[in-house]
């Protein structure tokens, strides 16, 4: 089968990363184990100033009709004027929203190489792969009323709201729980049931889908203690299920465990539908980078291990994906650097150089 992807640089170091990822596509293809259909499309400020809008209809029914987008990163100083509704990231949102991106998965992978590079010691992290479950499209971030009003006396008064159903808690959870199967069989779930009515109907409803999943070991965890056990001892965690806010807050955390932010990819995840497919974007968690733009400094190695997530989650190519995440290890233990994960004072390679390591530690497996 091939595998229709749409491909969406976007702006900054955008476009260079996603050279790369275009690199080891050929080589995948070229080598037969992967066929790929790719097309591209604009999003961010470059859409901006070619149609007006960060996102036209045309390419949003393109990410529609793919089997998996591929996307570089939106944004940076040359739109930072233009109008709130049709900023950059508003059309990485009208995306996620469009297709139902409900489920964020972000892994916090440790490579041996890199231990040094950690905010922890070498010890704590070495090995650590956590893959962080979050919760995207619900909770505080979205939840109304949410509004800022004047009171009587002139002083003002804030209000957001978070708002989860059993829907939402239900599957967000069979995500977490459907991948601690493919992996070590473990979930924790951080809610804070001491204090929210959230808190408590996502622990409910987490345990009752757990009934489901007999062969999962499930553990619930206060969000705040969460925080701590993941910088006390990290590697006690493997799949981790939490909501938008809290997602938002230890995925950070989780990831300096890691070293650096050019290394981390991501995918986000629809409903599964009647055909047993499922809309995905994949994404490094990285931004457009303007400091660095169109230098060949920035890292690829987040842009390429987003395929390597595609080709694990929506493709059903896990040897594939084993295949590449093995290269990316292979690369960086062979002392491939870009600046970024590059000790002090040493020489490093830029952004093609990286992508040609990963290329050849592909073809050395
Ligand atoms: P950023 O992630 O673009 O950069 C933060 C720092 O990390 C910079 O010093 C940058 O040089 C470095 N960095 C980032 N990715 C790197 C890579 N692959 N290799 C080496 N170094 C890397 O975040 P920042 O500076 O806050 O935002 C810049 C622009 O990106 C803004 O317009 C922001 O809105 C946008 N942004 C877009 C995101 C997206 O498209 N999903 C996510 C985050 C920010
Ligand atoms: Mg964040």
């Amino acid at each position: 089968t091939t595998h229709k992807l749409l491909l969406l640089p976007g702006d900054g170091i955008g476009p260079e990363v996603m050279a790369e990822v275009e690199k080891v596509i050929g080589f995948l293809g070229e080598a037969g184990i992967a066929a790929f259909e790719t097309e591209g499309d604009l999003v961010g400020g470059c859409a901006i100033d070619a149609h007006g809008v960060p996102l036209t209809d045309a390419a949003l029914a393109r990410a529609e009709a793919a089997d998996a987008v591929l996307l570089g990163a939106v944004g940076g100083p040359k739109w930072a004027n233009v109008a709130y509704e049709i900023r950059p990231e508003a059309g990485l949102l009208r995306l996620r929203k469009d297709l139902g991106l409900f489920a964020n998965l972000r892994p916090a992978i440790c490579y041996p190489a890199l231990a040094e590079a950690s905010a922890l010691k070498r010890e704590l992290v070495e090995g650590l792969d956590i893959m962080i479950v979050r919760e995207l499209t619900g909770g505080v971030y979205f939840g109304e009323p949410k509004e800022i009003t004047t009171l009587a006396d002139g002083t003002k008064r804030a209000v957001d709201t978070q708002v989860y159903t059993t829907g939402e808690i239900d599957r967000i959870a069979r995500v977490a729980f459907d991948l601690a199967r493919k992996r070590s069989g473990r979930v924790a779930s951080a809610e804070k049931h001491n204090v929210m009515k959230s808190g408590v109907l996502w622990k409910e409803v987490v345990t009752q889908v757990h009934a489901e999943y007999a062969d999962v070991a499930l553990e619930h965890v206060l969000a705040d203690n969460c925080a701590m056990q993941l910088v006390r001892r990290p590697k006690q965690y493997d799949v981790l299920v939490t909501d938008n806010l809290f997602g938002d807050v230890l995925s950070d955390v989780a990831a300096m465990l890691t070293g650096s932010l050019g290394m981390l990819p991501s995918a986000s995840l629809g409903a599964v539908d009647a055909k047993g497919s499922r809309k995905a974007l994949y994404e490094p968690v990285h931004g457009s980078a303007p400091d660095i733009a169109g230098r060949d400094l920035a890292n690829p190695l987040a842009m390429i291990g987003s395929l390597a997530m595609a080709l694990r989650y929506s493709f059903g190519l896990g040897e594939a994906a084993d295949l590449l995440d093995g290269a990316i290890t292979d690369a960086l233990a062979g002392g491939a650097r870009t600046r970024d994960i590059a000790p002090e004072g040493t020489r490093a390679l830029g952004t093609a150089g990286m992508g040609d390591a990963v290329v050849a530690a592909l073809k050395a497996r």
